[in-house]
């Protein structure tokens, strides 16, 4: 089941402290919005799920953690101050400025006026300046795309890991963009985070590869509780290529309010490593790159078989934390009625996800036995290291049932007066509402067990 409208999302979201808007109690900055208790702990999750898929479970990739502000030259050479770009319009009659592409008949969507202005390209970098003298000599870019550090860290990656290519490098981090129309809760916004995975083969190979990724992602976001119904990929349009792209695949998923992309998985060809090596002219790069006078290292690595030096083809895979996480939510969100005539709304995400692993709740607050001993359980679980393990000691049993569902918590642990004589606990699963009784000493193997 998926929640029926954003609003309904947003609402959960706010309501349990998952996202709320950035600086809201000064009335907030469109498209900006700070992850709460619980989106921290899910947005976490997400992250460690990508980073464990790609850089764990494979031979074949490194991780990288690059700087957030680049220098100019480096976006420069990648092209984003030349093309990162959007159309926009003018509204003559009432002022407001939009996007020429998003408009419908040409109309302003606020007063309804056609009387506008003709587009005109916008960066949509943001700029700051660096060191204590802000006459705009010295600035950086807040990066647009993690991946361009993964290009100028290529070397330094390749000399202290003895890789040779076909491998990959992955990163994970915030990327801003000045969007001009942010909207759609976290789907559209100025700051966010990107899961991105640069992975250099030979040339020639790379239409596989490309092929072999797109694979790969659609399986890893099932995983992660997407319905396959909701997925879709589609080539993109030549014409809608960025300047880097030689062919694209967008993830597409069905999100509330609309079927947009969660994914874009790019052949982004030699460009990038053509564009930021020194030398251009030692190597045989096949796409049209800015020429490069600054940069003090070649990019190239060795072909053993032929002894000549070539710049790899890459493959990016390139995901949105953010989307992600509004997809997972939409997923897992429930709307159930139950036996008794009331409604309950629960998050059946993945345990793996989930922002809290389990709640143990001591029946009597006021118990120091109970108390205690539910302390020793909640240690104990959280020393296992699957997560979050909270102790629920405020608000009635029912209650917290239902602020649990409602964070997607797997299962509750109760410990009651019967624990006492029998160190048993009572443990209610997320999804059946099912209770079973177990013993604190097969506890921890019960528990783990909904992580595997
Ligand atoms: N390095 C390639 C690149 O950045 P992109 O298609 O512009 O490609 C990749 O962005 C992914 O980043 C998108 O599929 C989307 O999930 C996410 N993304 C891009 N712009 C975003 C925005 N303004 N707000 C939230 N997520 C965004």
């Amino acid at each position: 089941m998926t929640a029926s409208s954003m609003e309904e999302l947003v609402s959960l979201c706010k309501r349990r402290g998952f996202i709320f808007q950035s600086n809201d109690i000064y009335g907030g900055i469109k498209g900006l919005y700070d992850y709460g208790p619980m989106g921290v702990e899910l947005k976490n999750n997400l992250k460690q799920a990508w980073w464990k898929s790609m850089v764990y479970e494979r031979d074949d990739i490194e991780g990288l953690d690059a700087s957030i502000l680049s220098a100019p030259v480096v976006l420069q050479q990648s092209g984003h101050e030349d093309t990162f770009t959007d159309p926009l319009v003018d509204c003559k009659n009432c002022k407001s400025r939009w996007r020429a592409d998003q408009l419908s008949n040409n109309t302003c969507p606020e007063c309804k006026s056609e009387d506008l202005t003709d587009p005109r390209p916008f960066n949509l970098m943001f700029k700051t300046a660096i060191g204590p003298v802000d006459d705009g000599s010295s600035f950086a870019y807040l990066r647009p795309e993690t991946c361009q550090q993964i290009f100028t860290n290529f070397k330094n990656i390749t000399d202290s890991t003895s890789r040779v290519v076909p491998f990959g490098i992955a990163q994970i981090g915030k990327a801003f963009r000045n969007e001009i129309t942010p909207r759609n809760f976290i789907f559209r916004v100025r700051e966010f985070e990107q899961m991105e995975l640069e992975f250099f083969v030979k040339p020639g190979s790379d239409d596989e590869w490309h092929q072999y990724w797109v694979e790969k992602r659609i399986e890893w976001w099932e995983s992660q509780g997407v319905s396959k119904k909701n997925l879709h990929s589609i080539d993109v349009e030549k014409s809608e290529l960025s300047h880097y792209s030689k062919a694209t695949v967008d993830i597409m998923y069905e999100f509330p309010h609309g079927k947009e992309e969660l994914e874009g998985i790019a052949n982004r060809t030699d460009f990038d490593l053509g564009s930021h090596t020194k030398n251009q002219k030692d190597f045989d790069i096949t796409s049209v790159v800015k020429k490069n006078e600054h940069s003090t290292t070649k990019l190239g690595v060795q072909n053993l078989e032929e002894k000549t030096s070539y710049i790899p083809y890459v493959i990016e895979p390139s995901a949105g934390v953010d989307r992600g996480l509004l997809a997972i939510l939409n997923e897992a969100y429930t709307l159930e009625n139950l036996e008794n005539g009331n409604t309950r709304t629960v998050l059946k995400l993945k345990p793996h996800l989930s922002p809290i692993k389990a709640a143990v709740i001591p029946l009597k607050k006021n118990n120091e036995q109970i108390v205690a001993k539910a302390k020793v359980i909640k240690n104990e679980l959280q020393n296992l290291g699957m997560g979050r393990v909270i102790l629920e000691n405020s608000g009635n049993i029912g209650k917290n049932y239902r602020r649990h569902d409602e964070i997607g918590t797997p299962i509750c642990i109760t410990v009651d007066f019967e624990t006492l004589d029998d160190d048993s606990v009572t443990v209610r699963d997320r999804d059946s509402m099912n209770q079973e009784r177990v013993s604190s000493t097969e506890l921890n193997q019960f528990y783990q067990k909904y992580f595997h």
